[in-house]
C-alpha cells in the first residue's frame, strides 16, 4: 500500500470526526488527548510503531465513546476502521520524508494565526514554549521528566501554573496529530519547536524521532518549571540556575537558551506579565541580547507583577531577577554577561550555540535505545521543499 493510500485509510478511520475538522486550526475534542500509547517492552522500531498503531485504535474507540455520533452503526464502522488502520500502522515505519510532511503541516498551521488575529500573527512562539516546557521538566539526578512521555497531555501537569496558556499550542497540534496519527506526541511537540525556530528565520535544529507516549502516572511533580504566580519563596528556590543545572546545562548554555525570548510575548492571563521582549517577536534574532545591553531598563509602573520595561518606548519587557529569574539576570551575573555580550555582538555564534543546546534540550529524558536514527536529522525549511 502506498503511503498516501495508507494515510487515507488512517485518516478515515481515526478522523471520522465532527464538523470542526474543516478548520485548519480548529480546537479539537480535548477528550481525544486522554488516550495514551503503552510504552513498548522491546525497543525495535517495528514494535514501537505497532504500539503507536494500537494507540490509534484506542483513540478511535475513545472517539466512539466520547463523540456525539450515537448510533451503533456508526460506532461499529469506526471501530472496524480503527482496527484496520492499526493493522496498517503496525507495518508502517515512517521515513524521514514522512516526518518532513508533518513538519510542513506544522509550518502551515503556525501561519494560520494571522487569520485568527492571534498575538503577532504566528503560533510559532507558543509552539516553541510547549516544546521547551515538555522537555524542561527533566531531572538528571532521577532521570525523570523530559520530552519522552508527553505527560503534559494529562491533568496534573497540564494544570501546573507554569504551563498556563500552553493548551493553545496543544490544541493546534491536535489537528496535526489527527492527520498523522502515527507520530507520538513527544515527537510532534518537539518537532513543532524545531519548525517554529527554523520557519521564523532561526538556525537548523538537529532533531530525530523516537519519543513514546506515556501515562499520567509519569507526570512530573509541580515546580520543575518557573512559575510566576507562586511568589517569592518558590522563585528563590526555582532560580534560573537550579532549573537549568538540574537539566544538566552550564552557564553558557543557559544564556544561549534564554535568547529564545527574542520570540513571543508575555500574556496577562497566562503568566501575569505583559508584552514582548523584542520589536520583532516572530523572528529569531539576537535582538534579545542586543536590547538587554543597549536599552535602559526601568521598573514598569502598573498594578501587575514586577517587570522591567525599556525607558525609550515603554513597549518592551524583561523579567527581573526577583521574578522567575531570567532575562535581566543575564546582564547582572558576571559569568552570564560575558556570554550574552558575545551573542549580542555575533548572531552567527548565538545561532550555532542555540541550535546545539535546543537540540539537546529536546532530547532530554529519552533513552538512547528509543531513537530511530543514530544521529539527529536536519529537517528542510518549507522554502527549501
Ligand atoms: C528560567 C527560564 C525561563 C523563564 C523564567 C521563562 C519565563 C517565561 C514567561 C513568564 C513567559 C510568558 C508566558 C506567557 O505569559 O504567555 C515566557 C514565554 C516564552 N518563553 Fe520563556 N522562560 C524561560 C526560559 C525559556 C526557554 C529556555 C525557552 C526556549 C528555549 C523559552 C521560550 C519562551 C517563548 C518562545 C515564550 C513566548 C510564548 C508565547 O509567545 O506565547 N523560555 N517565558
Amino acid at each position: 500500500m502506498s503511503f498516501s493510500a495508507f494515510r487515507a485509510v488512517a485518516r478515515k478511520a481515526s478522523l471520522a470526526a465532527p464538523a470542526a475538522r474543516n478548520s485548519r486550526v480548529a480546537l479539537r475534542n480535548p477528550a481525544f488527548r486522554k488516550y495514551s500509547t503503552e510504552a513498548p517492552k522491546k525497543t525495535s522500531n517495528t514494535v514501537l510503531f505497532a504500539a503507536l498503531g494500537v494507540g490509534v485504535a484506542g483513540g478511535v474507540a475513545w472517539y466512539v465513546y466520547a463523540s456525539d455520533s450515537n448510533t451503533a452503526k456508526e460506532a461499529g464502522t469506526a471501530l472496524k476502521s480503527g482496527a484496520q488502520s492499526a493493522k496498517v500502522l503496525a507495518n508502517f515505519v515512517p521515513t524521514k520524508d514522512d516526518y518532513q510532511k508533518v513538519y510542513n503541516r506544522i509550518a502551515e498551521v503556525m501561519d494560520a494565526a494571522s487569520d485568527k488575529n492571534y498575538d503577532d500573527g504566528s503560533y510559532g512562539p507558543v509552539l516553541l514554549r510547549l516544546a521547551w516546557h515538555s522537555s524542561g521538566t527533566y531531572d538528571k539526578d532521577t532521570n525523570t521528566g523530559g520530552s519522552n512521555y508527553a505527560t503534559m497531555r494529562f491533568e496534573p501537569e497540564a494544570k501546573h501554573d507554569a504551563n498556563a496558556g500552553l493548551q493553545v499550542a496543544r490544541d493546534i497540534l491536535e489537528a496535526v496529530k489527527k492527520e498523522f496519527p502515527w507520530i507520538s506526541y513527544g515527537d510532534l511537540w518537539t518537532l513543532s519547536g524545531v519548525a517554529a525556530i527554523q520557519e521564523m528565520g532561526g538556525p537548523k535544529i538537529p532533531w530525530r524521532p523516537g519519543r513514546i507516549d506515556g501515562f499520567s502516572a509519569q507526570c512530573t511533580p509541580d515546580g520543575r518549571l518557573p512559575d510566576a504566580s507562586q511568589g517569592a519563596d518558590h522563585l528563590r528556590n526555582v532560580s534560573v540556575w537550579t532549573i537549568f543545572y538540574r537539566m544538566g546545562f552550564n552557564d553558557q548554555e543557559i544564556v544561549a537558551l534564554s535568547g529564545a525570548h527574542a520570540l513571543g510575548r508575555c500574556h496577562r492571563d497566562r503568566s501575569g506579565f505583559d508584552g514582548p521582549w523584542t520589536f520583532s517577536p516572530t523572528t529569531v534574532s539576537n535582538e534579545y541580547f542586543r536590547l538587554l545591553f543597549d536599552e535602559k531598563w526601568v521598573w514598569k509602573k502598573w498594578d501587575g507583577p514586577k517587570q522591567l520595561e525599556d525607558k525609550k518606548t515603554r513597549s518592551l519587557m524583561m523579567l527581573p531577577l526577583a521574578a522567575p529569574s531570567t532575562d535581566y539576570v543575564i546582564v547582572q551575573d558576571k559569568n552570564f554577561k560575558k556570554f550574552a555580550k558575545a551573542y549580542a555582538d555575533d548572531e552567527a555564534l548565538w545561532f550555532k550555540d542555540f541550535a546545539s543546546v535546543v537540540s539537546r534540550l529536546f532530547e532530554l529524558g529519552v533513552p538512547t535505545s528509543q531513537w530511530v536514527a543514530s544521529e539527529p536529522w536536519v529537517m528542510k525549511n518549507t522554502d527549501e521543499e
